[in-house]
């Protein structure tokens, strides 16, 4: 049984904790949150933008605490994983904090919000013999990991490349979400998740072009082309945010195979979402449409999870969530955000971590 201590009740505390309970072999046994209320159970007051609402948890036999520190300081506790849910500005001094307790960490996106914080974390897990795990769940969600799986198949032959989107309109409850200190803006909080995937797919981005508009100091939209070693690769995306509050959310992509091209696209517009479910359009001439189900996003959580517990039970990196990918994405990004800064092409070693 794998023994998880969960840090932050939040909103992706709430949606962790849901998928934990459905998952054999995992057992959440701690959680440390700042709010008294949260560690009495009463979660009604978390909210977010899917998942059922908060509501009332029984938390007997889960030791409870009011931070990481003082769960980590618990020398009766027995836990083996610390699920890191707080804010992104905390998320490098937590991930240290538990390796160095000697726990293996699930954290969160973004691993942190610039590649020096990444490369402290993924050291400080390396150096201490723990697994690192980032929340990049992307991969997961039905339609993504159904394009990922068909690709890895070879079925229809090599990547060409690939366009990729990811678009909100203005976060109004998140307050901080343009300070580059706290929650880092688009790029960071919203973009990571295709940065990542593009880094799964197609292997490291050599550089970028991007151009967009920045929103105080950080890129608040942008279209960005990336080259590879590969330069036949043809690979881009759009992200950010477009100020309408009549689509709070899409994202989809058209990923170009040899022998085919999977295309998807998802709208949630103010009034009802409307999605252009996964095509595969193949060389000769079929428009397949594959019975994916239900494509909730909590079922995407509940996989991620699934394969946090599996790494630590078998303690093996895990190929997806792994921490040194996760900072790549970050790499991405700051690539990204130095290349509309600049108005000039960024490599990948323009950007440092220290
Ligand atoms: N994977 C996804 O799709 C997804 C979606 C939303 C959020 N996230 C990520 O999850 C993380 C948490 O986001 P959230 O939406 O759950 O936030 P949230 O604000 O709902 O919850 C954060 C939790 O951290 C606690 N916290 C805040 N400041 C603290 C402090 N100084 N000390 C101790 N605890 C503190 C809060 O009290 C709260 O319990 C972020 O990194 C965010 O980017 C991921």
């Amino acid at each position: 049984m794998t023994k998880v201590g969960i840090a932050g009740i939040g909103f992706m505390g709430w949606i962790h904790w849901l998928a934990y309970q459905e998952l054999p072999d995992v057992e959440v046994v701690a959680i440390a949150t700042p709010e008294a209320e949260r560690r009495a159970g009463d979660w009604s007051g978390i909210q977010g933008n899917f998942g059922p609402p908060g509501t009332q948890v029984d938390l007997s036999g889960v030791r409870t605490y009011e931070n990481l520190e003082a769960m980590l300081a618990d020398a009766d506790l027995e836990v083996d994983c610390i699920d890191i849910c707080l804010p992104p500005a905390m998320h490098c001094e937590a991930i240290q904090a538990a390796a160095k307790a000697g726990k293996h960490v699930f954290c969160e996106k973004p691993l942190a919000l610039n590649l020096r914080d990444c490369d402290t974390a993924v050291a400080t897990c390396n150096e201490h013999n723990r697994q690192l795990m980032v929340g990049q769940v992307l991969p997961y969600f039905t339609e993504f990991q159904y394009a990922r799986e068909l690709i890895a198949s070879g079925e229809y032959g090599n990547l060409l490349g690939g366009s990729f989107k990811r678009v909100i309109s203005d976060p109004q409850w998140l307050t901080k979400f343009y300070d580059p200190d706290v929650i880092g803006g688009p790029l960071f909080d919203l973009h990571v998740h295709d940065a990542h995937f593009i880094r799964l797919l197609f292997g490291m981005p050599t550089g970028v072009y991007s151009c967009g508009r920045l929103r105080g100091e950080v890129v608040d939209y942008c279209n960005s082309i990336f080259r590879f070693e590969d330069s036949n690769l043809a690979v881009t995306c759009t992200c950010g945010v477009i100020n309408q509050q009549g689509r709070p959310f899409t994202h989809g992509f058209e990923i170009h195979l040899d022998q085919a091209t999977i295309q998807f696209d998802f709208q949630a517009f103010a009034d009802a979402p409307e999605s252009m479910p996964l095509k595969v359009l193949t060389k000769d001439g079929k428009v397949l449409r594959p019975e994916l189900g239900d494509g909730d996003p909590v079922f995407a959580f509940k996989r991620e999870i699934k394969e946090v517990t599996q790494a630590i039970a078998e303690n093996r990196p895990s190929a997806i969530l792994n921490g040194a990918l996760a900072r790549d994405g970050i790499q991405i990004c700051q690539m990204q955000s130095e290349a509309v800064k600049s108005g000039q092409f960024v490599s990948a070693n323009d950007v440092a971590g220290d």
